[in-house]
């Protein structure tokens, strides 16, 4: 995670506010829409989206086209196949290629069948307009209508980019993975980069190519990025234990799938002794392989402010899941449903958004837990630093903490570099300057 990335982050995230509350996910994801995709070109005409500047008069910004072209990294997710460090990766996979491999373009392209894609279809476009928002097919034509409704749009195809926990299951198949396209540890020991997701920060970072203004609080949902970010934390936790309990033990070898894991539980330098007990390892022995648990880890916080009971399973869960890596398949499955019943209860009771109280009280506890060291790995220290920005965003403090977060993100900036022990000291020193999280 770069500095760039938050302050990038921190401007676009100032402008936000209303609310939202969390709709079903589970919708058929655009890849499988068995959908015509009528490619970006269709969307590209300066009349309807590819203005270059915003128009006013019409509902949406209509420039959208420009800002993904220029801002956003998706429009050259393909082209990035072609470059030296894809060409080192096909090669290690024994690969002819990676811009003709589908194992690649599942993620950097919106690689539908040849069957559905329209005159104007472009692979070569990376992640277009379609790849996110679904098959035009049956709604290119009707959605500019005067009468058309964003529910009607839904109804012929549009993917609900605009339902929190829809989008989250969206943008995590790709930047983490499904049953069906997954970044394993062999794409990884290739030479792919780790991915990491955080749905408040990184719907920031695309940046967005449209206006959260009244009419769009009228036709859909405004959120905030508190709610967005609990909502993500949510969709990110189910999003794990199917892929937990799909890949983790179907694909097993002597190995599991290592892409699972806590990359850095490995990848460190022996020179670092990390190692040291904390609330969230407790029953773990010295050496244990960690699974990537962060998005359990990052939901405790939430639930301590809303529902006691919740957060004494997810921890529990959390903890056995942990030690079932070394116990066995029945224990494995066990703290999977453990973890998704706590996940089910939080869920429940965050249909009601948090109060300004509870996210004070959140915010406490996640400075508690960060100053005495629960984040030591780095992935969690990785989506704490996010999650603090977040719940700061929303209060009076947002200016005095900039100093103190720049600390904090700055002792995230390097994976490689990484001490749990300044991450935990930039953490104090937040607590003690805003007066919030100490014991
Ligand atoms: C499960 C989806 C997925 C698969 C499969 C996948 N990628 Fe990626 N790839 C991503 C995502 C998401 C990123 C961006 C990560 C980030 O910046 O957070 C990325 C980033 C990259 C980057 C770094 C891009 C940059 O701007 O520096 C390269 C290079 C790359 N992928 C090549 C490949 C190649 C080659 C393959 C096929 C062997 C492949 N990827 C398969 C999702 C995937
Ligand atoms: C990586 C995923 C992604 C890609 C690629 C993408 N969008 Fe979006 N788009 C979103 C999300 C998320 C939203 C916000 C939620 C919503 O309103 O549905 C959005 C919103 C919109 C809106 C709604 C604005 C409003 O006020 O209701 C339009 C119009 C739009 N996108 C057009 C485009 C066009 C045109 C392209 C291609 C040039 C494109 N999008 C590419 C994810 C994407
Ligand atoms: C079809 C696959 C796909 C989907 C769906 C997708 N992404 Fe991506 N995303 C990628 C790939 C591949 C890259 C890397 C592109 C590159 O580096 O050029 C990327 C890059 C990004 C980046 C830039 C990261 C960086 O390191 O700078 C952000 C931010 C991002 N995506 C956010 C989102 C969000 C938010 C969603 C959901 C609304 C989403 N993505 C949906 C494939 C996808
Ligand atoms: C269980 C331990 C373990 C975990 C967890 C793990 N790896 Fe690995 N990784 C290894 C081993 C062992 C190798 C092979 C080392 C070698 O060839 O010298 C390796 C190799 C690699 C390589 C190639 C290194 C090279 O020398 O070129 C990369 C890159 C990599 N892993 C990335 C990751 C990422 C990203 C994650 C997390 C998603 C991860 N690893 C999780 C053990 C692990």
């Amino acid at each position: 995670m770069s500095t760039m990335m938050h302050t990038r982050w921190i401007r676009g995230l100032a402008l936000i506010g209303g609310l939202l509350l969390a709709g079903g996910a589970g919708a058929v994801l655009p890849q499988d829409d068995g959908k015509v995709h009528e490619g970006v070109a269709s969307c590209a005409s300066s009349v309807c989206h590819g203005a270059t500047v915003e128009r006013g008069g019409a509902n949406v910004l209509q420039n959208e086209y420009v800002t993904w072209t220029r801002y956003d990294k998706h429009a050259g997710a393909y082209n990035v196949l072609l470059n030296e460090d894809s060409q080192r990766i096909a090669k290690n996979l024994g690969l002819p290629n990676a811009h003709e491999a589908d194992l690649c373009l599942d993620c950097h392209a919106d690689n539908v069948p040849v069957a559905q894609r329209g005159v104007e279809f472009d692979i070569t476009d990376g992640v277009g307009c379609e790849a996110c928002h679904g098959g035009s097919e049956d709604w290119i034509a009707r959605h500019t209508a005067p009468e058309a409704t964003h529910a009607d749009n839904i109804a012929h195809g549009l993917y609900a980019t605009d339902d929190l926990a829809a989008r989250t299951d969206l943008c995590l198949s790709c930047h983490l993975g499904t049953e069906d396209k997954f970044a394993t540890h062999r794409i990884m020991g290739a030479g792919h980069p780790r991915l990491a997701f955080e749905l408040s920060t990184f719907t920031e970072l695309e940046p967005p190519h449209w206006a959260r203004d009244a009419d769009y609080a009228e036709r859909k949902r405004l959120e905030t990025p508190v709610v967005t970010w609990t909502t993500g934390l949510l969709a990110s936790a189910r999003h794990t234990l199917s892929l937990l309990e799909g890949r983790l033990v179907h694909e097993a070898g002597l190995f599991p799938e290592i892409a699972l894991f806590d990359c850095h539980a490995c990848h460190h330098p022996m020179s670092d002794k990390r190692w040291a007990p904390t609330r969230l390892t407790q029953g773990l022995d010295p050496g244990a392989i960690r699974l990537n648990d962060a998005q359990f880890a990052l939901l405790l916080p939430v639930a301590e402010a809303v529902d006691g009971a919740a957060a004494a399973e997810l921890l529990a869960g959390l903890q056995a899941l942990n030690a079932s890596v070394a116990t066995g398949f029945d224990a494995f499955k066990a703290a999977t449903d453990q973890l998704g019943k706590a996940v089910d209860r939080l869920d429940a009771a965050l249909k009601a958004p948090l109060s300004a109280e509870a996210q004070e009280v959140a915010l406490a506890a996640l400075i508690r837990a960060g100053a005495r060291g629960d984040y030591r790995d780095y992935v969690l220290a990785e989506q704490a630093a996010m999650a603090l920005d977040v719940l700061l965003l929303s209060t009076a403090r947002w200016d005095a903490s900039r100093p103190a977060m720049d600390r904090v993100f700055a002792s995230v900036d390097d994976e490689d570099r990484f001490d749990a022990g300044a991450f935990a000291q930039a953490v104090a020193a937040l607590s003690a300057g805003l007066q919030v999280g100490a014991r």
